[in-house]
């Protein structure tokens, strides 16, 4: 089927896609080797739209001071906006309150936020910790370097040859010791979209509190964390066309308020003497130093942008260039897709032949194609599939099957480079 056949029998031509792109400076602008760019890295950062970028610079022109401690008016403006990018935030997921939404530098962050200060404050010796075998390092590694602070254990929820959840392997994992699970909503390395209601609703009835790591899952479907139940959700603004820099914890305040600072430092505090220092109160607590107030503001104006575009479309139209791509790339011969569950968000990993993934990726970028290819920071996931590597193609509302196209015949062209 090609791109034009695609068009027509697609049921919801809802999103102007062109008119949307006019809005990405960068998607116009770049032209690697002289080939119009098609930008397929949307798993590692997206764009940011002319929007965001106006409110950056709005700031930096007539807002910028240092927040809460001022009293003159530049630094009560900048205050304003970096709790109205709270509020939006909030909104975003729906979260009960705005002291549940703790600005952080980005997801790993987040991560570690919770690791450090829920596991010194809950976990102990020989307690459990679950997470699974699609997680990203950043969903690994603080829980390992906890575990083995606090001599605790780290169990694995493992994944069937689709890259699917084994879920009732999950429910077994869980003892009397399980204090934790941390578990990502959607694969980067996959794409696979995880259970997350069942596997919350399942937590919670062993008594145990659950994070989900909404890194891919936030800038592709609409989010609602009262509706989820999940006590920590945590997701990083680069991937949801804002900057770099600023990342979202969100926490139940009844956890948030039992759990530990994670960093100690002018503004998460009270009072301070030699004697004895008393935090601040939630959010503020989590919230040490001066924070990422610009970028605070500008994933503000990003949540905005995509609320416009709207979630519900988004989802339509990404569905639409997974199911086009998957079906052109296994038309070619030698080329293997991983991941293939039935849940799946735009993103699809391959291999091409006996090709090394980098090789692959060098080749595309000459045809002006960007894709990630390496372990994408999820060395379980390559090691499940026996490979070092994957070819990975991401997705954004932004793309088109037009660059799908362009993906495909740039693969058919490194194919037959090798022969
Ligand atoms: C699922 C997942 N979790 C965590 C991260 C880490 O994101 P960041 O580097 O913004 O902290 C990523 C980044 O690719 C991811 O895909």
């Amino acid at each position: 089927m090609t791109a034009a056949n695609a068009a027509k029998t697609s049921p919801m031509p809802t999103l102007d896609v062109e008119r949307l792109r006019a809005d990405f400076p960068i998607l116009a602008n770049v032209h690697p080797h002289g080939k119009p760019l098609a930008y397929l890295d949307n798993g590692a950062s997206s764009q940011m739209p002319q929007q965001v970028i106006d409110r950056l610079v709005h700031y930096q022109t007539h807002e910028h001071a240092n927040i809460h401690r001022g009293v003159h008016t530049l630094s009560e403006t900048a205050t304003k906006a970096y709790e109205n990018a709270r509020r939006q935030v909030q909104r975003f997921l729906n979260a009960r309150e705005d002291r549940e939404i703790v600005f952080t530098s980005n997801v790993t962050d987040s991560i570690n936020l919770v690791a450090h200060g829920f596991g010194r404050a809950f976990i102990g010796e020989g307690d459990e910790i679950i997470i699974t075998h699609l997680e990203h390092h950043a969903n690994i590694v603080p829980w390992q370097m906890l575990c083995e602070d606090r001599g605790a254990k780290l169990k694995v929820v493992p994944i069937d040859d689709t890259g699917t959840l084994i879920l009732d392997q999950y429910q077994r994992l869980f003892s009397a010791r399980t204090k934790f699970v941390s578990v990502t909503h959607v694969s980067n390395a996959l794409g696979t979209i995880n259970p997350v209601e069942e596997m919350i609703a399942i937590a919670h009835r062993h008594g145990v509190p659950i994070m989900i790591d909404g890194a891919q899952a936030v800038q592709h479907m609409p989010v609602d964390v009262q509706a989820l139940d999940c006590d920590f959700y945590a997701f990083t603004g680069h991937k949801l066309f804002g900057p770099t820099g600023i990342g979202v914890l969100y926490g139940k305040a009844d956890w948030l308020n039992k759990m530990k600072p994670f960093r100690g430092g002018g503004d998460m505090i009270l009072s301070v003497s030699f004697e004895k220092t008393t935090y601040n109160a939630i959010p503020f607590k989590f919230e040490a130093g001066t924070p990422p107030i610009s970028q605070a503001i500008a994933l503000g104006a990003a949540i905005e942008y995509v609320q416009g575009v709207g979630l519900g479309r988004i989802a339509a139209h990404e569905h639409e260039l997974l199911v086009y791509a998957t079906e052109r790339l296994r038309s070619l011969d030698g080329v293997r897709i991983y991941g293939t569950a039935k849940e799946k968000a735009a993103v699809i990993s391959f291999y091409v032949g006996k090709i090394h993934p980098h090789d692959v990726g060098t080749l595309l970028n000459e045809e002006g194609v960007a894709i990630r290819t390496g372990h994408h920071c999820a060395q379980p996931v390559m090691q499940r599939f026996g490979i070092p590597a994957t070819a990975r193609a991401s997705f954004a509302f932004y793309n088109t099957m037009e660059e799908v196209d362009a993906l495909v015949a740039a693969v058919a062209k490194v194919q037959k480079l090798f022969g």
